[in-house]
């Protein structure tokens, strides 16, 4: 054996030269990978005693893609097109041997081998364009020549990796290998051997590109398919601008437009907020002062106290990983509404083909309904959902602490609430913690963590887990009212309020949001979560619009009017009365409405936020500001090709934003607007959030 660089080795094996790549944790194309790929190649072609080349890597997966951290430093030679330019044209047939996955680079190096053999768990896709990005190492030529247009392009611009068996399937691996891989892809290497005959390259390949050049308008189609989806984004338009290249151009000519479109998309903001968010994420996952090791509590069974949408959703989240989750209610008719709903939502999973309908079975078996809280004994994690009121849920964790098991850990998903003073109710307040669910639990990926002031080290660690487990994005904050999302969330709404009374109308305010790549805007989101959280009909005196509207019954779409008439598909049109109402309390408060701009409306919606979130990097409320963008990409809609409001301030500049809030604060007189010691500090050192 030869060692090529410190991750490539050389051996031949049976006439077969196999390069091993060992570069963890995920044999990322890090320079190492690509000089030893380069010289490699060249050996195995110069060898005398190598009759084909295999690719295998060491570690839990073949190569996961170009090494992202290489991105931001520059590029050291060889560069990658010259590595796979030489496998391509190797005259000795060359075999990527793939498990764990083949992403991005990963499968462009596969796609430049003459033959892709897997294990049967393998996955193979291009993520890239979650990157912000497409596949610039011929990927997005190479891949429509195997598996046809139609698949590249859902591929490439849904990111999303195909298994082994629809790999076999599509052409994109020649075959899956039982039992051991290297030995499987060896023998594979001289079955093709003996054939003998011309090896033909991907690049010379072109019959299923036919149909697509009969076809063209499947691109259009395609597009419009996606356009929801992709609403804001660059780089799934790019990817598809590739593929078409891809049909109409030589091989040579599609290879420079990649070249030039991923060089577009390289340069922009997009791609670098999604880059950054890539690492944000994964950051997010690490508590500083709890270590890896830290010991964590085995889950086995769940303990969930409401049935509301909340409590309903939560359950949904375990059930969908098989672990067995106790639901209790207060009454048997909310108990028989939550369970109806959860087979309902299952119902009409199974009904657009996600899942079957052993699976609904499946899923609803794990699931036990009770009126009684001791059926919560045997529970290894127990989560209180019902409604944000400090008493009731005193009350709720006063009779945990008496029926919960030893070491079990007592959660509440209050969205604001003092998790210190539920946790104080109890004879046990390093069981207690927050975990805060968003709506709807079973669908949003964010869980904000909330750590109270007593909670141990191993009820942090096991939660942090778990939500991977549940298939959620945790991020641990601090207690504070409304915590991380929440809290940054009422600035931007009170400022909503203030423009409305002002004289924006709110549809225009949604919009202005919704531009900027929000999901919905503030009044859309009021009315999609209920006018009358928190409103009490007895004791609501009309003090505001919104009161005035729970008080007409206007309380969202769940009444068919809210901040929006809704027509009966649930369209929302603009209301005259809301207007009419803001210029009525606008009188009464002495505001002149005016015409105010869409770029006020915005910065009087977002400046607000990163003064706020700045404030809670202050207080060390969240631990990096990075997880603030976390909680806003994956809680609240933020668009990731923004990377969340602290990256954002980071690229409007800090300077800036100190400067528009200090002219917010002066135009107003409002202290409001003052802005933050850390966001000042920060920005007279010409410093930025992370
Ligand atoms: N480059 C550098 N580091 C990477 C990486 C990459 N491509 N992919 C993963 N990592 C790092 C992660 O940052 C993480 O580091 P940490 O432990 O220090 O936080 C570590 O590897 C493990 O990653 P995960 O926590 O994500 O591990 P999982 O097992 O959950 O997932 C994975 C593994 C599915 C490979 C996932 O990491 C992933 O999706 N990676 C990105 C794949 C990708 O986007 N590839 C395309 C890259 S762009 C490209 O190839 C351009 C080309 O077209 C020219």
């Amino acid at each position: 054996m030869v060692q090529l660089t410190s991750m490539v080795d050389y051996e031949v094996e049976d006439g077969v030269a196999v390069l091993t790549l060992d570069n963890p944790p995920v044999n990322a194309l890090s320079q190492g990978v690509r000089q030893g790929l380069k010289e490699g190649v060249a050996r195995a072609l110069a060898d005398d005693t190598a009759r084909a080349i295999v690719i295998h890597c060491k570690g839990g997966t073949f190569i996961a893609g170009a090494d992202i951290t290489e991105f931001s430093s520059g590029l050291v030679e060889p560069g990658l097109h010259e590595v796979l330019d030489a496998m391509d044209n190797s005259a000795k047939p060359i075999v990527a041997a793939i498990h764990g996955t083949a992403l991005g680079g990963g499968l462009e190096t596969a796609l430049s081998c003459h033959f892709r053999v897997a294990v049967a768990s393998a996955r193979l896709g291009l993520p890239e364009v979650n990157l912000g990005l497409l596949p610039g190492a011929g990927g997005t030529q190479r891949l429509p020549r195997v598996v046809g247009v139609e698949k590249a392009l859902q591929m490439m611009t849904s990111g999303v990796p195909i298994g082994a068996a629809e790999a076999l399937d599509t052409g994109l691996v020649d075959r899956i290998v039982e039992g051991d891989l290297r030995e499987g892809a060896i023998a594979f290497a001289h079955e093709k051997i003996d054939q003998g005959g011309k090896l033909t390259r991907i690049r010379d390949r072109d019959d299923k590109l036919q149909e697509a050049r009969d076809h063209p308008e499947l691109f259009d189609r395609f597009r419009q398919s996606i356009a929801r989806k992709t609403r804001g984004f660059l780089a799934p338009e790019y990817n598809i601008r590739c593929i078409e290249a891809a049909v109409t151009q030589p091989f040579d000519e599609g290879m420079k437009t990649e070249s030039k479109l991923f060089m577009e998309l390289m340069s922009g903001p997009q791609a670098a907020a999604q880059q950054y968010f890539f690492f944000a994420e994964r950051q997010a996952g690490k508590v500083p002062d709890v270590p890896r090791d830290t010991a964590e509590i085995p889950i086995a069974k769940v303990g969930v106290i409401g049935s509301g949408t909340m409590g309903g959703g939560i359950a949904m989240n375990m059930v969908n990983v098989g672990i067995p989750v106790t639901i209790v209610e207060v009454k048997q008719e909310a108990l028989e509404r939550g369970l109806g709903v959860i087979r309902k939502n299952y119902e009409n999973t199974a009904r657009k083909g996600r899942i079957s309908d052993a699976d609904v079975t499946g899923r609803m078996d794990l699931i036990t309904g009770s009126l009684d809280l001791t059926d919560l004994a045997d529970c290894d994690l127990i989560i209180e959902a019902v409604f944000e009121d400090m008493a009731v849920k005193k009350d709720i964790f006063t009779r945990l602490d008496a029926i919960a098991k030893p070491g079990a850990i007592l959660a509440s998903n209050t969205s604001a609430l003092d998790i210190n003073e539920i946790a104080g109710v109890t004879g046990r307040p390093e069981s207690v913690i927050g975990l805060h669910f968003f709506s709807p639990a079973n669908v949003m990926k964010l869980l904000e963590v909330v750590r109270g002031d007593k909670t141990s080290k191993e009820v942090i660690k096991t939660c942090m887990s778990f939500a991977k487990r549940i298939r959620k994005v945790a991020v641990l904050v601090g207690v504070c009212h409304g915590f991380v999302g929440n809290r940054m969330l009422f600035v931007r709404q009170f400022q909503a309020e203030q423009l409305a009374l002002e004289g924006a109308p709110p549809h225009r305010i949604d919009k202005v949001l919704y531009d900027f790549g929000f999901p919905m805007g503030a009044f859309q989101m009021s009315d999609l979560a209920g006018l009358d959280i928190g409103w009490n009909a007895k004791t609501s005196k009309g003090a505001n619009v919104r009161e005035r509207l729970c008080e007409m019954d206007r309380r969202g779409q769940k009444t068919g009017a809210g901040f929006y008439d809704y027509d009966e598909n649930r369209t929302p049109s603009p209301a005259p009365i809301v207007q009419e109402l803001y210029a009525e309390f606008a009188a009464k408060a002495g505001i002149t409405q005016r015409e105010i701009s869409d770029e006020e409306i915005l910065e009087r919606c977002i400046l607000p936020m990163i003064n706020e979130g700045a404030r809670i990097l202050e207080e060390g409320i969240a631990i990096r500001a990075s997880d603030i963008d976390v909680v806003y990409v994956y809680g609240y809609g933020w668009p990731v090709y923004r990377g969340g409001p602290m990256h954002y301030a980071n690229s409007l500049g800090l300077d800036k934003v100190v400067e528009k809030l200090r002219a917010y604060q002066r135009s107003s007189g409002s202290d409001f607007w003052q802005p933050c010691k850390y966001l000042v500090d920060l920005a007279g050192k010409g410093g930025r959030f992370g």
